[in-house]
């Protein structure tokens, strides 16, 4: 059986691109097959495994709105180990409104994903947009699982209710829906902001995971200038460990059914 599990969070900047990138390359260190789906206008995860955006005929925009075409049509190789890719582009940012005509709307690429033959792949990693809009909506109705991943900043609580509100709201469409819980990234070991913030999630969320934390590394960004994960650009890096053990992690527990979340929300 194929996870699709998606990196999703609405704030901008809490490294869904990059735990996409080396929790999937630290999937593949461990043999397992992967595709990305980078399902971002900006691109930046097709950008980091070396795709040139410029030189694409087509990428997940053309899978939302032609309904003919499928996942393996779209499927490049990219610069890290044994994973492959269905490559974004700016172009992404006018689908929102072009699905605004197209029937179920919501379900474009639950369908595409439905339709396609994922037998060669273990693991279908989604990077979400920093958004809660149209393609987000339509990674919720299509994933199986959900990591949050979330940096300690004062904002980022503030939006998990929305975000929560949403991921109930889509539940209707989408009942396979799982969640993983809260991946805490860019954490500085001493810093007072993020036991805070583990610990307030650790209150507020109960039912819900915390996965295992991603050190702030600068390391991190200049293994993503290198177009490479930080597992092959420092294998021995805290933060490759990191990645190891939120790949570790996602194999052997089992998400939380959304009845869960939707508790936490409650309260
Ligand atoms: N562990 C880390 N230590 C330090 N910096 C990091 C770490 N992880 C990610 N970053 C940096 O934080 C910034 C945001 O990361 P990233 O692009 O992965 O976040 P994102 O959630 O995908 O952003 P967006 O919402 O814009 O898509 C980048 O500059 C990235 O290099
Ligand atoms: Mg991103």
């Amino acid at each position: 059986m194929t996870r699709i599990i998606a990196f999703f969070n609405q704030k901008g900047g809490t490294a869904k691109t990059t735990s996409t990138l080396n929790a999937g390359a630290a999937l593949a260190e461990r043999g397992k097959r992967v595709l990305l789906i980078d399902l971002d206008p900006q691109a930046s995860l097709t950008m980091a495994v070396g795709v040139d955006v410029a030189a694409l005929d087509q990428s997940v925009y053309d899978l939302l709105l032609e309904p003919d075409l499928t996942i393996a049509e779209l499927i490049v190789p990219t610069t890290l180990r044994d994973i492959q890719l269905v490559p974004s582009h700016p172009d992404l940012a006018a689908a929102e409104l072009e699905l605004i005509n197209v029937p179920e709307r919501e379900r474009q690429l639950d369908y595409r994903l439905r339709a396609a033959d994922l037998s060669a792949y273990d693991y279908v990693l989604i990077d979400a947009p920093p958004a809660l809009n149209i393609l987000s909506v339509n990674i919720l109705v299509a994933t199986g699982e959900l990591v949050i991943p979330i940096e300690p900043h004062p904002l980022s609580l503030m939006v998990l209710r929305r975000l929560f509100e949403t991921i109930t709201r889509v539940k209707r469409l989408n009942p396979r829906l799982t969640l993983h819980g809260f991946l805490p990234t860019k954490v500085h070991a001493n810093s007072r902001l993020a036991a805070d913030m583990i610990e307030t999630l650790r209150e507020q969320f109960p039912d819900l995971a915390l996965l295992p934390a991603i050190p702030l590394s600068v390391k991190s960004a200049e293994s993503a200038a290198e177009l490479t994960s930080i597992l092959e650009y420092m294998p021995r890096s805290t933060v490759s460990a990191a990645y190891r053990q939120v790949a570790e992690w996602i194999e052997t527990h089992a998400p939380a059914e959304l009845a869960t979340a939707a508790r936490s929300d409650a309260r």
